[in-house]
């Protein structure tokens, strides 16, 4: 099986966490950058990596990467790469990407000369004039950055956060990726009791039982490689058969919601069902100043931050409430939120912080861990 190369885009913060999770895999030469991971398989680690990676937004093949100031640059290393190993005669082949602090600032130009260049490539190796495209879609994405361009095309399809769980969701949900990010830093374990207080749509909740369950994340999903049929069916099947042997049913993992507002608890009840754990929690309303740790080993949150949700008087005076409520002792807390003197208000100096994006907004994982590993 040959060497392909392959990189993963993830949200800031995570790069680290995601590494891990490629080279527990089996994935090799794995590299971190700011905001992806770079790494290397045979098409057992692509569809491995589309099926259990928790943090990757997507998996993407490497096309190329070079250098390019110029259209004429950009043209001409586009067009020698080998699009026709990957794109069939029929197939569909849409161009996107961003540009960053480069020469090539145009996102429609850029677009519109890398589109040339791949169809006169295909069409020359294809001998002919005019490319239908009306197979199946392989998205083309470009990422530029200080002039250096990487062309990929995207294995994924839907982004995938899309697990194929949550079709409803609140105001302010956590994305799935982020979520899983956050339980892996907080080391959670097939032998926890997770609790989130403030479950929201449960993203939290169900990320904790396919983490600690091993239940592969994309299942429940198909990814666009699979319709492109250079990977031998019999690999996606293999992948699949594997995932589905790694789950650990017999795990002890238990996990509690709370929520002041019904319709959360409703909606996190839809959604667990949805995504097949509603045996391993159990959710209820609640307010946060009843909160006991009592039997949590990890407790992780997602408090309202004073935007979209509540204003940031009332925000504050919930970090303060989780201060009293979430005691030192034999629990674990980790609590994501943008502000600086969240520590100041909750009351204690976090054991560690580390920086996180939600989105576009600048977090941070404040961390506090139990007393017996302080
Ligand atoms: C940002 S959302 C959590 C989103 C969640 N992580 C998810 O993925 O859907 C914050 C949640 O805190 C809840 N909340 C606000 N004040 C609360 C309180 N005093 N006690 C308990 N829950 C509260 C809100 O109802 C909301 O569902």
């Amino acid at each position: 099986m040959s060497t392909l190369q392959m990189t993963a885009p993830c949200i800031f913060g995570l790069e680290s966490v995601l590494a891990g999770e490629l080279r527990r895999m089996g994935a090799e030469n794995v590299q971190a950058e700011n905001g992806r991971v770079f790494f290397e398989g045979g098409q057992d680690i692509l569809i491995r990596a589309n099926l259990h990676t928790r943090t990757a937004e997507r998996i993407l093949l490497v096309l190329g990467r070079f250098r390019a100031t110029s259209f004429e640059e950009l043209f001409d290393a586009a067009y020698a790469l080998p699009w026709e190993d990957y794109i069939g005669r029929q197939d569909a082949f849409p161009v996107k990407g961003w540009s960053l602090e480069s020469a090539l600032h145009s996102i429609p130009d850029c677009q519109r000369i890398i589109k040339k260049a791949v169809a006169k490539r295909l069409g020359n190796a294809y001998r002919i004039g005019w490319l239908e495209e009306t197979g199946a879609v392989h998205q083309i994405r470009f990422a530029i950055h200080k002039n250096e361009v990487l062309l990929t095309l995207d294995t994924s399809g839907a982004g995938l956060h899309k697990r194929g769980y949550r079709q409803n969701s609140m105001e302010a949900p956590i994305k799935e990726t982020l979520a899983a990010g956050i339980l892996d830093l907080a080391h959670v374990k097939a032998e926890d009791t997770l609790c989130d207080p403030m479950c929201g749509s449960g993203t939290f909740l169900i990320e904790g039982v396919y983490r600690a369950l091993q239940i592969a994340p994309g299942l429940r999903r198909r990814f666009s490689v699979e319709h492109w049929g250079w990977v031998p069916r019999a690999v996606v099947q293999s992948e699949r058969e594997r995932a589905l042997s790694m789950i650990r049913r017999d795990a002890p993992f238990r996990a509690y919601g709370f929520d002041l507002d019904p319709e959360a608890v409703a909606l996190t009840e839809a959604n667990l069902k949805k995504a097949g754990v509603s045996g391993r929690v159990r959710v209820q309303k609640a307010d946060i100043s009843r909160f006991s740790p009592e039997q949590m080993t990890a407790v992780v949150c997602n408090p309202p931050y004073g935007e979209r949700l509540l204003d940031l008087e009332q925000a504050q005076m919930l970090c303060r409430r989780m201060g009293e409520v979430f005691t030192a002792g034999e629990s674990r807390y980790y609590i994501i939120n943008p502000l600086e003197r969240f520590e100041e208000l909750f009351g204690r100096k976090a054991d560690k912080r580390r920086k996180l994006y939600n989105g576009t907004l600048l977090c941070y994982l404040f961390m506090y861990f139990s007393e017996k590993r302080r």
